[in-house]
């Protein structure tokens, strides 16, 4: 039975608990993050938990660790599975309110500890059979709130975007805001446009992704021109490429928006060489 940390300890999955007056579960009050992990390595983890506290601060919660614990705890969980590449969760909610305050207020609770929790599942990247074919996708107004930069597990906005996405067996659901792009309902999302990059800047319209930040160096350091400023629906629509990009999904093509083909309707060059530049620095980051 593989581990989760749970408030400090490692304990067997099926005997993890929480109260059922945790703030995360009554209200959806707490962060996550979700990082990448390739042979035990977790990949930019600095990365994720600099956003973390970005999260954190955005939420007013305090940090229950400093960076050092939470290096220790995250590899030694990583060590602990017995599968070598993982996606690791780590989610932190406002815990249980202390005897004596109503167990159920919007209002913050005095006192009282967060619950840490961070387990980790087999991590399945995109094959390149899946990166060959590309995915669908639908576009959609951005019903969610005005701080998507906060990685806040309330997410139902997003569960139903990307539910809504799969209604129609496609794998995302892009979003528009005020007729410009911000990003899907679980990935950010980049164009090409003669054979440039573009992407929404980060604003509180979108949560800055990690692969996001990747992309964009490498980008930067292969020479790839990339903009990185406002995209407009009508760039959106007559993009010759438009990408998904996650954690987990990587760097994946899109090759239809609303039944309409993407380019020529096939995964493009940019994506191609994108992707194999993706591939070549998670080995070079990994070999350390
Ligand atoms: N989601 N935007 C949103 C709304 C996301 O939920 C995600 C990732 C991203 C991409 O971020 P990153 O490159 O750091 O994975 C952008 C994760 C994978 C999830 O919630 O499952």
């Amino acid at each position: 039975m593989n581990e989760v940390w749970l408030n400090g300890q490692f304990v067997p999955a099926d005997a993890a608990r929480v109260s059922v007056f945790d703030r995360g579960f009554l209200l959806g009050d707490g962060v996550y993050e979700i990082v990448p992990v390739y042979s035990r390595n977790p990949f930019r983890l600095d990365e994720h938990l600099a956003r973390l506290q970005h999260s954190l601060d955005g939420i007013r919660l305090a940090n229950p660790h400093g960076l050092d614990v939470w290096r220790r705890a995250l590899l030694e969980l990583a060590a602990r599975q017995d599968f070598a590449d993982q996606s690791l969760l780590i989610q932190v909610t406002r815990g249980v309110p202390l005897p004596g305050q109503p167990l159920r207020d919007h209002a913050f609770p005095r006192g009282g500890a967060p619950t840490v929790l961070a387990f980790a599942q087999p991590l399945v990247p995109p094959t390149d059979a899946q990166k060959a074919t590309g995915v669908c996708a639908i576009t959609a107004p951005d019903p969610r709130w005005q701080r998507c930069d906060l990685k806040v597990i309330s997410l139902m906005a997003n569960v139903l975007m990307r539910q809504q996405a799969v209604a129609v067996e496609c794998a995302e659901t892009v979003f528009l805001r005020d007729g410009l792009l911000t990003e899907g309902a679980a990935s950010n999302i980049f164009v090409v446009r003669e054979g440039s990059l573009c992407t929404p800047a980060p604003s509180t319209h979108m949560l800055t992704g990690i692969t996001y930040d990747v992309v964009l160096e490498l980008a930067a350091r292969h020479g790839i021109p990339a903009r990185v400023s406002e995209v407009t629906e009508a760039e959106l629509r007559s993009a010759d490429e438009v990408w998904m990009t996650s954690s987990t999904k990587e760097i994946m093509p899109v090759v239809m928006l609303d039944d309409v083909p993407v380019g020529s309707g096939e995964p493009g060059p940019v994506a191609r060489q994108m992707d194999a530049l993706y591939q070549q620095f998670k080995q070079d980051v990994m070999r350390g």
